[in-house]
């Protein structure tokens, strides 16, 4: 029987929410980043990672790229939690050079929330003195931002069938 793995770094929670969510719907394993190892992803045939969103930057991705030899054969999909602040090319020219060691990769973007009172303050100031997109977006975002929601794991779903 194909094994799927979901594997997952949140700093505030939505992308704990998606791999979660992902997990019951398509009776998959389910970890957090720091409690599987490398050599666990032979154990699996499909394998999901996801993570937030930080300055254009995903959370944690490290794992993937560090095992992607070891992974290559398998089906790899990576979704990315954030505001949507970012294209997918942006995505791979700041996380995944050169960008033919991770081809066989699919990509997702799903919207998370964002809630500046509840950030810890070191993530006040890197808002507030971010780079990039992210000085010029952020900032603005004072008020408590809901984006997450289970239908937008549609798409995931539908590539998965
Ligand atoms: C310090 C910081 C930097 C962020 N940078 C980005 C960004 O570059 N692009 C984006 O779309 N969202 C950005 N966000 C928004 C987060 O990705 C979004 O709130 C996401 O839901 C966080 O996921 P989490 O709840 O799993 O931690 C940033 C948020 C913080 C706190």
């Amino acid at each position: 029987m194909s094994k799927t793995v979901i594997i997952y770094k949140t700093k505030y929670n939505s992308t704990k929410k998606y791999a979660g969510w992902l997990a019951i719907r398509i009776d998959a394993d389910l970890y957090e980043l720091s409690d599987i190892r490398s050599s666990d992803l032979k154990n699996y045939d499909t394998i999901i990672f996801g993570g937030a969103i930080e300055n254009g930057y995903i959370r944690g991705i490290e794992f993937i790229k560090d095992n992607i030899e070891k992974i290559k054969d398998k089906k790899v999909i990576v979704f990315y939690v954030g505001l949507g602040f970012y294209s997918l090319n942006e995505i791979i020219s700041l996380n995944f050079l050169p960008t033919y060691k991770y081809k066989s990769i699919k990509f997702f973007e799903l919207m998370g929330d964002f809630d500046y009172k509840k950030l810890s303050l070191i993530d006040k100031v890197r808002v507030m003195y971010g780079s990039g997109k992210i000085a010029s977006n952020l900032v603005n975002y004072k008020s408590n931002i809901q984006n997450t929601k289970k239908d937008n794991l549609n798409d995931i779903l539908e590539f998965l069938n």
